[in-house]
């Protein structure tokens, strides 16, 4: 039963009924037939497509520029040359010099201006003096593997840029205006805990993007840590970064700065991986805490025995397999003496908690295979308890040396004017400071006020 009334529209005859049906199905069919057209197009689209794939040499080159790739899921392209991402390089003198920072062991890096937009940069010219034959491969490595890292806190490369000669090559970076090694020699007190683990935290990111990406660094260091004035880290220096694989392929054991350098690597191992890394990390967080380079050989043999003095000596037990490393025939006379417990304790980083002393500990494990990865390292319980990571806003500034700034005076009594010191003996005073001139130069560092 319809007890609706009808509708006062509801006034069309049966014929306009009719015709409105029939346009209603006109309507529908061409609807489907613009479906069916549609759903061939793209399904001839589609096989054109898989000709084409199935044309392709296996090895593209890259046509353009393209850092969206996601991290590579399988072993690694040991020499990976993008070539056409290349461009025609620019001259330098589009820079206006300003002064130089630092001259290192593969390169002269130095601040400067960019004529047309004022930007400051950086500039590493690099030292072509390590090789007869051609380009130094420190320099192709580092131009290599720094245009490939797109991340926060990895030092950003915006060009590279030649001089008047071949051998005048310029990497053009962002200025940073502090490293990690220069910041601490300055610092009256080493960084609070919760600034160490805002330092550890951009650190570790980094290292962990770069082992993702299929790249070792080989020298991670406190000098090769860039520091800016919001509080973000950069990592710099990639002339020992290169590519790896899996299984790692064999490489050479004399990377990473001595005092930085892992035990497996000063045993002679050719095959090793991130670990490597892991091991100068370890050593950075130790000096981060007391501002002072944790171990320091004065060569090999030296840097090996430090080790085991602080961290004990091996066994095969804590290290499986160590014996039969290249240099370990050597250690006889070491390993035959009564083994040493470890000093890594508690009285030697007063600032550090229980969790804190653990991830030390599990860092430098004299295994490599008992070291944590980067992954683990940033879900560690140490970054999670009190204090917890300064915020960047937060974070302290500092003069940069490098921007030639010159440091704030202190709030302390001036200097007094010459011919006002009251007339004292000498000899009385001399007791007082005896020793300690030896005391400042001994402790391995000086003071450097700018
Ligand atoms: N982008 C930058 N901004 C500011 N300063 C920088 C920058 N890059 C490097 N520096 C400074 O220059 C120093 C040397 O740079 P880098 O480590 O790249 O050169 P290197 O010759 O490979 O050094 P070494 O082999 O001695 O470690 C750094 O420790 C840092 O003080
Ligand atoms: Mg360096």
């Amino acid at each position: 039963m319809n007890s609706k009334p009808a509708s006062k529209w509801a006034t069309n005859t049966e014929e306009d009924d009719l015709e409105i049906a029939s346009l209603r199905k006109k309507e529908k069919e061409e609807k489907r037939r613009l479906k069916e057209e549609r759903a061939r197009k793209t399904a001839a689209a589609a096989a054109a497509s898989q000709v084409h794939d199935s044309e392709r040499p296996s090895k593209r080159q890259r046509t353009s520029e393209d850092n969206s790739d996601p991290p590579q899921d399988e072993g690694a392209n040991l020499l990976q040359f993008q070539t056409r991402s290349f461009g025609p390089c620019g001259h330098v003198d589009q820079f206006e010099l300003l002064n130089n920072i630092e001259e290192g062991s593969y390169g002269l890096v130095s601040r400067g201006r960019r004529k047309d937009n004022g930007q400051i940069i950086a500039l590493k010219r690099l030292k072509m003096d390590h090789t007869n034959d051609g380009f130094p491969v420190t320099g192709l490595r580092e131009i290599q593997t720094l245009k490939a890292c797109k991340h926060p806190h990895v030092v950003d490369l915006f060009e590279v840029v030649m001089g008047d000669s071949l051998k005048d090559v310029y990497l053009v970076m962002d200025f940073v205006e502090h490293d990690l090694k220069t910041l601490l020699e300055d610092m009256a007190e080493p960084f609070l805990p919760s600034e160490t683990k805002t330092l550890m935290l951009q650190i570790v990111s980094a290292i962990d993007y770069l082992h993702q990406n299929w790249i070792l660094h080989r020298d991670l260091k406190t000098s090769n840590l860039l520091l800016n004035n919001r509080g973000e880290i950069k990592l710099a220096d990639f002339g020992m970064a290169r590519y790896t694989s899996h299984p790692p392929p064999k490489l050479t054991q004399l990377v990473v700065t001595l005092w930085y350098r892992a035990p497996e690597l000063l045993l002679g191992t050719e095959e090793y991986d991130s670990e490597i890394d892991i091991w100068s990390l370890g050593c950075i967080f130790a000096e981060l805490l007391t501002k002072e380079p944790l171990i320091q050989g004065k060569n090999e043999v030296d840097q090996l025995s430090k080790i085991f003095a602080l961290l004990g000596t091996p066994t095969n037990e804590t290290w499986p397999g160590f014996r039969s490393l290249p240099n370990a025939k050597a250690l006889h006379p070491v390993l035959a003496k009564a083994s040493v417990p470890s000093f890594l304790t508690a009285s030697k980083f007063p600032y550090l908690t229980t969790s804190g002393l653990r991830l030390l500990s599990s860092m430098l494990s004299m295994n490599p295979g008992g070291r944590p990865s980067a992954p683990q390292i940033l879900r560690h319980p140490y970054f999670k308890e009190d204090p917890r990571p300064k915020a960047r806003e937060m974070f302290p500034t500092f003069p940069s040396k490098a921007g030639q700034e010159k440091r704030r005076r202190r709030a302390t009594p001036q200097a007094p004017n010459r011919g006002d010191a009251p007339k004292l003996d000498e000899r009385e005073f001399a007791g007082i400071f005896a020793g300690r001139a030896d005391e400042a130069q001994g402790a391995g560092f000086s003071l450097r006020l700018g």
